[in-house]
């Protein structure tokens, strides 16, 4: 099966964010635009995992959630993977315990390894955003990334991290939560890895 780790951002949140990427989405056909409805944030994907890697990740994945403590984030900023002339994708920026955040991927990520999952990409670095299109071709979307660049968004807390199974099938990728797991760890005890 295929999965991935994510934050799910409060729906208000995303509410705002959608608005701010409404007036762009017109006259782009060339961009697939992500649904709101699947909108998340990304700590780790971790490709093909067999059922007994995903039996091992779990408690791995509330042991993880239990050693990091709920932190803020906000959508802030725009921009493009690999780069705006050339787009493959197109992404809102995260800022906000940037820190926080990059300790729980390295954290989720290390529990996926000895849980037995073969990291689809070991090297890739972590880079926070939240996938509003990705393009068939590359595409120049330095046009959107200038307008959305300016955005800062509401502040949210990170309180719980999903385990998520992709469906591809036609058409965009159907999600479903196996599981999910408040983050627990009080303040000060906040930010281990590993
Ligand atoms: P994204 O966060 O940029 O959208 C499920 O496919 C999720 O895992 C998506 O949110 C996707 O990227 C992320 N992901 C990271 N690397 C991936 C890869 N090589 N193939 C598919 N999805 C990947």
């Amino acid at each position: 099966m295929r999965l991935f780790v994510a934050l799910a951002p409060p729906s208000g949140v995303l509410d705002e964010l959608e608005q701010a990427c409404a007036p762009h989405r017109a006259g782009r056909e060339d961009l697939r635009w992500t649904h709101r409805e699947a909108w998340h944030v990304t700590l780790a994907f971790l490709g093909e995992v067999s059922e007994l890697s995903e039996s091992r990740l779990e408690p791995r994945l509330q042991r993880v959630a239990w050693r990091h403590r709920q932190f803020p984030l906000a959508f802030s900023g725009a921009g493009a993977f690999p780069s705006p002339g050339r787009a493959n994708v197109l992404w809102s920026g995260i800022a906000g315990d940037r820190q926080a955040l990059a300790a729980l991927a390295a954290s989720v990520t290390a529990a996926a390894r000895r849980a037995g999952v073969k990291m689809p990409e070991p090297g890739r670095k972590f880079t926070p955003h939240l996938t509003l299109a990705r393009c068939r071709a590359p595409a120049n979307v330095c046009e959107i990334v200038a307008c959305l660049d300016p955005y800062r968004g509401e502040q949210w807390t990170a309180r719980e991290i999903f385990l998520i199974r992709s469906h591809l099938g036609g058409g965009p990728p159907r999600y479903q939560t196996l599981g999910s797991w408040p983050l627990r760890a009080p303040d000060s005890e906040g930010l281990k890895t590993g």
